[in-house]
């Protein structure tokens, strides 16, 4: 016998939770396990039960984005829905941030209702192909432009934020320094892991990584052996980047400088690439090349950011004047500092441990709220055009 689906519904109006219960009775293999009027009750449940909780947030925004957020942190396997009678975009990004799948306007029509089910329904069962992790990339064609300080600060600060498993992979193959930048002995590198993943127990395969210190960040270390590298295909990389998404929210990429296949896969399955540059001409230059070739890979704007690093207030050359000599607007800029980072580096440490109040700590954790909410905004975006929810 097939198992049903369990849906939850956290609702104070009874009319809205009939009309609700009806939907859910249409559709095949899925019941109305319970219905709550408290938060709290509702919350209970959630953390013990595999189910699908629909939660009206309208009453009391505050303590129902509180509910949703401790469900997610306590039991990963809810998937939940926000419904709500106000849609403000910053209510929308608190929700989906705190770890709503959905959130839908009310009255929430049949369909929409019946088609996020179903969606989430079949993402709980076939593990794959659930887009809810999202990729970042640090790029730059160019060595030494601060793309492993970008990423390794960028995850530390998402892992931490979000609380969300978030890995951290290093793909320069040739020099990758990601473990010594977090002070990490990793049990297994790369070429291990792509070389093993076949064996790998897939429901522990953040065991394959090493976790950094007692927090939610998984890294896959630079090899530890450069020839051995050499041998790593594209394919591998693909595959071992698909078989991540089933376990994490985030897998932040640092991609190698060479223009290869397999820097082009990882380019190629980014949600966000972070092109990163500095302000000087030759580095405008390369922005311009990166850029040429993303059109060429037919990547949409929406899908490229960048990101200027070490950046110091009266450059001589002004962003304005970047932006319209590569026609891209600046996404964000990483102040130069070159004394917090060099020890952060030194001790093997984000930079937030060497001074959290620094101003280079404080870019970090912006810029991490940045990155996630501008996911979480593309995701509601994509989901509005093909009609699926809102
Ligand atoms: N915001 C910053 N302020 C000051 N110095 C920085 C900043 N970001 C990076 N650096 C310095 O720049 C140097 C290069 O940084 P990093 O190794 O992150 O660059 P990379 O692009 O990954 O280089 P590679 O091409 O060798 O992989 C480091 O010495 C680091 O201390
Ligand atoms: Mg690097």
């Amino acid at each position: 016998m097939i198992e049903k689906t369990k849906i939850i519904i956290m609702d104070r109006d009874e009319t809205s939770r009939a009309i609700l219960k009806d939907y859910i009775n249409e559709i095949e293999n899925t019941e109305t396990a319970a219905e709550f009027l408290e938060y709290a009750r509702a919350a209970e449940y959630a953390e013990n039960n595999e189910c699908i909780a629909v939660i009206d947030i309208s009453d009391n925004e505050q303590k129902a984005i509180e509910t949703i957020a401790e469900i997610n942190k306590n039991n990963h396997n809810v998937k939940i829905i926000a419904i709500s009678n106000k849609t403000t975009t910053e209510t929308i990004i608190k929700t989906m941030r705190a770890g709503a799948k959905e959130f839908i306007t009310k009255p929430v029509t049949k369909t929409q209702f019946i088609n996020t089910i179903k969606e989430l329904s079949a993402s709980s069962k076939a593990l794959a192909g659930d887009n809810s992790c999202k990729i970042i990339s640090t790029f730059s064609n160019k060595g030494g432009i601060g793309k492993t300080s970008v990423a390794v600060n960028l995850a530390v600060e998402i892992a931490e934020m979000t609380k969300e498993k978030t890995a951290l992979i290093d793909l320069n193959l040739q020099l990758g320094d990601v473990s010594t930048f977090l002070d990490l002995t990793p049990s297994f590198d790369v070429c291990y892991v792509v070389n093993n993943l076949a064996n790998i127990d897939k429901t522990n395969i953040t065991n394959a990584l090493t976790r950094y210190k007692n927090t939610s960040l998984y890294v896959i270390a630079d090899p530890i052996n450069i020839e051995n590298s050499k041998e790593i295909t594209s394919e591998q990389i693909k595959a071992l980047i698909l078989e991540l998404k089933k376990t994490f929210s985030y897998i932040i990429i640092d991609v190698g400088t060479n223009i290869d296949a397999k820097t082009i896969t990882a380019l190629d399955m980014s949600d966000l690439i972070l092109l990163c540059a500095i302000v000087n001409l030759p580095a405008v230059r390369n922005i311009q090349r990166c850029m040429n070739l993303f059109k060429k890979l037919n990547y949409p704007q929406e899908k490229i950011k960048l990101v200027l690093n070490r950046y110091m207030e009266n450059e001589e050359i002004k962003t304005t004047d970047i932006e319209e000599v590569v026609n891209q607007k600046v996404f964000w800029k990483i102040p130069n500092n070159y004394l917090t980072m060099m020890s952060a580096i030194n001790k093997g440490v984000p930079v937030n441990l060497i001074n959290p109040e620094a101003n280079i700590s404080v870019n970090f954790r912006d810029f991490a709220s940045k990155v996630t909410d501008y996911l979480i905004t593309q995701n509601i975006k994509k989901n509005s055009d093909s009609g699926f929810v809102l």
